[in-house]
């Protein structure tokens, strides 16, 4: 079996990893096009393709977001207050970081938007569904979401996850600021630029214990107690504190 394309997927997507520290050097126009134009051709429920996509580049219109996002994780750090203590350290960090980084230095901001109006498409078995059609709308952003991350990697530039422009006082000054529609969904917002860092290694559930074969599986799933010590574990990484031991 020649594995030449699967070896070169995987390759990708191992290559593929968050990052979080940039450096300033411009990204030319046309990769950020080859990143967009990788997203139109991810699949969506019924092809719907209900996106957009609105690029940043200009100072002014980047530091309106980190502005309008900046009180997002005093309060997600304030909240901490109410994890369970068994979980490990609260989160002390500003941003989802496990490495040194600051999203804002990034030179483009994408922004990806859905438009909900492209789900009349959906047969109307799935329109009566209205947790269904969520679904479809979610998975098929995140499927372009997901593209533009491996094009990105492609090119040899590094890009993050900004989630922080989701909230509804994000989203709505976003979308004010942007002239988007206010009946538009954010997303998710990808900082992009040349990678300064490499990320450090993360923890990775084995193959063997999340593959199930055929039927006959009681017993084979994870014991609760196998779930925490993952999350302990995964926190820890996320949150810093055993970066250094992170195994495959
Ligand atoms: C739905 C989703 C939302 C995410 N939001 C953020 C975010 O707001 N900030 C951030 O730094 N990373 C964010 N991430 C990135 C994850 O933290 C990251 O993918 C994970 O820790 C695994 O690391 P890797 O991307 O380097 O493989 C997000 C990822 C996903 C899939």
């Amino acid at each position: 079996m020649n594995n030449q394309n699967y070896d070169k997927l995987l390759d990708l997507f191992q290559n593929r990893r968050s990052c979080r520290r940039f450096k300033s050097d411009p990204v030319p126009e046309e990769m950020i096009l080859k990143i967009i134009d990788a997203a139109r051709w991810a699949p969506s429920g019924f092809n719907t393709q209900p996106w957009e996509f609105v690029v940043l580049r200009e100072d002014r219109c980047r530091n309106e977001i980190v502005r309008i996002t900046a009180s997002y994780w005093e309060d997600c750090v304030e909240m901490e207050k109410a994890r369970a203590d068994w979980q490990g350290r609260k989160w002390e960090l500003k941003g989802m970081t496990n490495e040194p980084g600051d999203y804002s230095q990034a030179p483009v901001y994408i922004i990806l938007f859905g438009d909900s109006r492209y789900l009349d498409a959906l047969p109307m078995g799935v329109q009566s569904d209205h947790h269904r059609k969520r679904l479809i709308y979610q998975s098929s952003l995140a499927n372009a979401f997901s593209y533009m991350q491996l094009a990105a990697t492609s090119l040899g530039l590094g890009a993050q996850w900004y989630s922080a422009v989701q909230t509804p006082k994000s989203a709505l000054l976003i979308k004010d600021f942007l002239g988007v529609p206010q009946d538009f969904d954010v997303y998710d917002m990808m900082a992009l630029g040349f990678p300064a860092i490499t990320p450090p290694k993360k923890p990775l559930r084995k193959l063997e214990e999340i593959v199930h074969w055929e039927d006959g599986n009681e017993g084979c799933f994870p014991t609760d107690e196998k779930v925490r010590d993952f999350v302990k574990k995964t926190r820890a990484w996320v949150t810093g504190v055993h970066k250094k031991k992170a195994a495959e």
